[in-house]
């Protein structure tokens, strides 16, 4: 099999359903223009290790992004400032081996881009390499046209992130909606158009009114991924530990909770600890003789 000869696998239409639809290769990003172009939406989960990553392959789940929200929700961070390209790179191999089906997304965390088009290329190539990852995500729109043009050209596919960018939290003062007034809500289109025509295969737009994010969504022919953008975009992605209820405490107002799972392991550990002090673990079944 060479180059000029695709499997039937890499072959199939991309006009399968994301959902029920190709389960014998990974999801692509032709199978993610066949979606929007279809109006057919999606779902997209944050993941940070093999365990979680393969329920949600499971499940269907067609993109997962290796976050660098890793930083605040699996490596005990304030914020995903300190996330490092080693550490990256761990999680995203780890995401890769626990999964058969979706594509898997890796963040380019802060300081790993934003030198030179030359760094991201070099950071992008390592986590294609070393991780075996189907793309990378980086924030930033018109600043970041260039080093998404010289990816995209390398054949690296390229998730964007415009809107609201936590990476420039310090700079931002925190995590204010964006794109609110004329001007705020005219540089956001700037941006989209401008990672589109660079050459990304999708935009995540976060912390934007629903409104500017339905308007972007039309004006874009590669699909968006709203995170706190209203109903209207072409995907929605969750950060995972939010959407199933492990983060401990508030909430932003666009998460929906889905399960409880820091109340069912917190019950689970509690009745492990009482059976162990009780005497009634192990009992008979779990022992050897
Ligand atoms: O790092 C992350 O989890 C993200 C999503 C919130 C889009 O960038």
């Amino acid at each position: 099999m060479n180059a000029s000869s695709p499997s039937p696998a890499q072959n199939q239409a991309s006009t399968a359903t994301l959902y029920g639809g190709v389960t014998n290769r990974r999801v692509t990003v032709r199978d993610l223009s066949g979606a929007k172009q279809r109006g057919e939406k999606w779902s997209m989960l944050t993941a940070y290790d093999a365990l979680t990553a393969g329920v949600f392959d499971e499940a269907g789940t067609p993109v997962l992004l290796v976050g660098d929200s890793a930083g605040n929700c699996h490596l005990g961070y304030e914020t995903t400032v300190p996330v490092t390209m080693d550490q990256i790179v761990m999680l995203a191999a780890a995401v890769v081996r626990g999964t058969k089906r979706a594509m898997i997304v890796a963040d380019l965390p802060f300081g790993s881009y934003q030198e030179s088009p030359a760094q991201a290329m070099h950071n992008a190539v390592r986590l294609m390499k070393e991780a075996g990852v189907g793309a990378v995500k980086l924030e930033g729109g018109e600043r970041s046209a260039r080093a998404i043009e010289l990816l995209v050209e390398a054949g690296i596919p390229v998730m964007a992130h415009i809107g609201l960018t936590p990476q420039s939290v310090h700079a931002l003062g925190g995590y204010p909606v964006q794109g609110r007034g004329d001007e705020a809500a005219h540089q956001l289109l700037r941006d989209a158009k401008a990672v589109q025509q660079a050459g990304a295969f999708a935009v995540v737009l976060e912390a934007v009114p629903a409104e500017l994010a339905a308007r972007v969504t039309e004006q874009l022919a590669v699909p968006t991924v709203g995170i706190g953008a209203g109903a209207d975009t072409d995907a929605q992605v969750l950060v995972w530990t939010d959407m199933a209820g492990m983060t401990a405490g508030r909430v932003p107002k666009f998460v929906k909770q889905y399960a409880d799972l820091r109340a069912v392991l917190g019950e689970a550990a509690r009745e492990f600890a009482a059976d162990v002090q009780s005497g009634t673990f192990p009992a008979p079944e779990h022992t050897f003789h």
